[in-house]
């Protein structure tokens, strides 16, 4: 069956190679982001194209209106747009803590809400809300970004818990991953994934029946793994690293 799926995010890494994945599978895509430019190399497919900042609720609601308006049924809306400039407590400046909480925090939530007439009303089929393994282990450098990861995982749940009847809610958690976003970190990333290969499991993942879609495997068993065991032990390895 052909697809109308709606990425939000698409400009750049995951997001891009996922809307690569299913233009290529011949399903009709609509692409968003700030970027527009970097959108435009989605036309030859013939997807539908809107620009859009996720801080700006106004715009969502127009956004949703227009691709309400072009499709009756949308099957899948993936969102992935997130503020990555983990810190140290050190170094740590209310900008970025501002930034971080506005797009990680706030804009899915403004998101949900924007779109709530349609996701009630049975129009949109699923709705895959993009958080990270960080959410399971918090570990060191790492904020504000795990905290508003770890609250997304939060929110993804509660929505499931009072929509999942009617709404397919995905929680997409994916371990290291090489994008723009993770460029910048100067740390070696174990189990690195391309977004090639995050995109392919995740675009199996959104038509399994689970709701929380974490990998990869090895990260995800450490994660959980460092979950259980005594806080000092986690502070006193992390200092050894
Ligand atoms: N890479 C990893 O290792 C990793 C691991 C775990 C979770 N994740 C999560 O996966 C998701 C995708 O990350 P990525 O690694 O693919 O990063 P990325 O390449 O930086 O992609 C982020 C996407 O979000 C868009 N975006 C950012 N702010 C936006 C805004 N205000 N309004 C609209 N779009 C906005 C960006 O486009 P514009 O700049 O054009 O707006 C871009 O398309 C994020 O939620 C991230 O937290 C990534």
């Amino acid at each position: 069956m052909r697809e109308v799926i709606w990425i939000i995010g698409a400009s750049t890494g995951i997001g891009k190679q996922l809307a690569m994945l299913y233009a290529r599978a011949g399903h009709h895509i609509i692409v968003s982001a700030r970027n527009g430019q970097l959108l435009q190399e989605f036309q030859p497919f013939g997807a539908t194209i809107i620009p859009l900042d996720v801080l700006n609720y106004k715009a969502i609601e127009a956004a949703f209106d227009q691709v309400m308006n072009e499709f009756q049924t949308i099957e899948r809306i993936v969102y992935l747009p997130a503020f990555y400039n983990p810190d140290s407590f050190d170094t740590l400046t209310t900008q970025v803590v501002d930034q971080t909480i506005d797009t990680n925090i706030k804009a899915p939530l403004y998101f949900i809400i924007g779109g709530r007439k349609y996701f009630q009303s049975g129009r949109v089929k699923q709705l895959a809300l993009t958080s990270s393994l960080v959410a399971i282990q918090a570990l060191v450098n790492d904020q504000p970004y795990s905290a508003t990861k770890a609250a997304l995982t939060h929110i993804g749940i509660s929505l499931y818990n009072e929509w999942g009847d009617t709404l397919d809610i995905k929680i997409i958690a994916p371990g290291f991953v090489a994008t723009p976003m993770t460029d910048k970190n100067t740390f070696k990333m174990p189990f690195l994934l391309t977004a090639e290969q995050a995109a392919k499991i995740i675009q199996t993942g959104l038509t399994s029946k689970k709701l929380l879609l974490e990998f990869p495997f090895p990260t995800r068993f450490l994660m959980k793994l460092a979950s259980f065991l005594p806080h000092n032990w986690i502070k006193n390895l992390l200092h050894l690293l």
